[in-house]
């Protein structure tokens, strides 16, 4: 099976193996005003995936991810969050139910220390024996955050300021986890890191929908892709095979020579 040009979902019939996908988007579109940014978008995430969406600047990835988590509501179509349509919903509702959003540019709170800045991710929850598991969950995870507990947020160094910002949204309890570009701005050791963290984050059982413009680390540790032009959906198909796809390559991955390297056997 290859990749499929513009085709709506079910094009891999082995995946999701008969289950409900954890998060459904339903011919999905979406404006700012008059401008459309998101056009007759479908995608499905199963659980205990990674699924990327990606596609160069302005194509509607970081508004597709802000449509799901509420900050947004979609002109047409539908979000569907375990069953349930999510359109319409308040952000903070759909926190709750365990969609957890860390936006591009880390949007993280400068003049608050790393600490508070952890403690808003978990504002809607009440289970504080569980929130306290997950605050040293999220500091194994990203340790030069607990050398930095007491520091304020903008003293960090960008990828310190990443991780504050990936721990954040882990602290709301996600069993849906949207990255925005976690990796933008990171020196390469960097990156390497946040891709393996999460790759660790998808094994503690939370799904994981990552936006990256990283587009071959993010195939290289993801399922499914999904690629988005202009605001539409332009390629799907499993990570492996969008890999190898030459168009892919030729405009994602740094040409084609790229997906040889990515395609030769070890
Ligand atoms: N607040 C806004 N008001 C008006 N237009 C917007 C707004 N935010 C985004 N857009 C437009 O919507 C389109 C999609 O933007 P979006 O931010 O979703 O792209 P993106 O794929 O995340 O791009 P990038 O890789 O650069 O982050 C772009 O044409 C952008 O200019
Ligand atoms: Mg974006």
């Amino acid at each position: 099976m290859t990749a499929s040009r513009g085709e709506t979902v079910d094009v891999n019939s082995e995946r999701g193996a008969g289950e409900e996908p954890i998060l459904e988007l339903k011919n999905v579109s979406v404006s700012y005003g008059n401008i459309a940014a998101v056009e007759d978008l479908s995608l499905r995430v199963y659980a205990d995936e990674i699924v990327t969406l990606i596609g160069s600047n302005g194509a509607g990835k970081s508004t597709t991810l802000r449509t799901i988590s509420g900050l947004l509501r979609p002109r047409a179509g539908d979000v569907v969050y375990k069953g349930q349509r999510i359109n319409g919903m308040a952000g903070h509702e759909v926190v709750k139910l365990g969609v957890c959003h860390s936006p591009e540019g880390r949007k993280i709170f400068h003049r608050m220390t790393v600490s508070e800045n952890l403690d808003l991710g978990a504002f809607v929850r009440k289970d504080s024996a569980k929130i306290a598991e997950d605050r040293a969950w999220v500091l194994e995870l990203f340790p030069p955050l607990r050398e930095r507990l007491d520091q304020k947020a903008g003293t960090l160094s960008g990828g310190e300021q990443q991780m504050l910002a990936v721990a954040r949204a882990l602290l709301g309890n996600p069993a849906l986890l949207l990255l925005d570009e976690p990796s933008m701005g990171l020196a390469p050791v960097l990156v390497d890191l946040i891709f393996q963290t999460i790759e660790r984050i998808r094994r503690q059982g939370v799904t994981v929908l990552l936006v990256e413009q990283n587009a071959l680390a993010a195939l290289e540790i993801a399922d499914y892709g999904y690629v988005l032009e202009s605001g539409r959906l332009n390629l799907q198909g499993p990570a492996e095979r969008l890999l190898s796809d030459d168009s892919v390559a030729a405009a994602y991955l740094g040409g084609s020579d790229v997906a040889a390297e990515v395609r030769r056997p070890d």
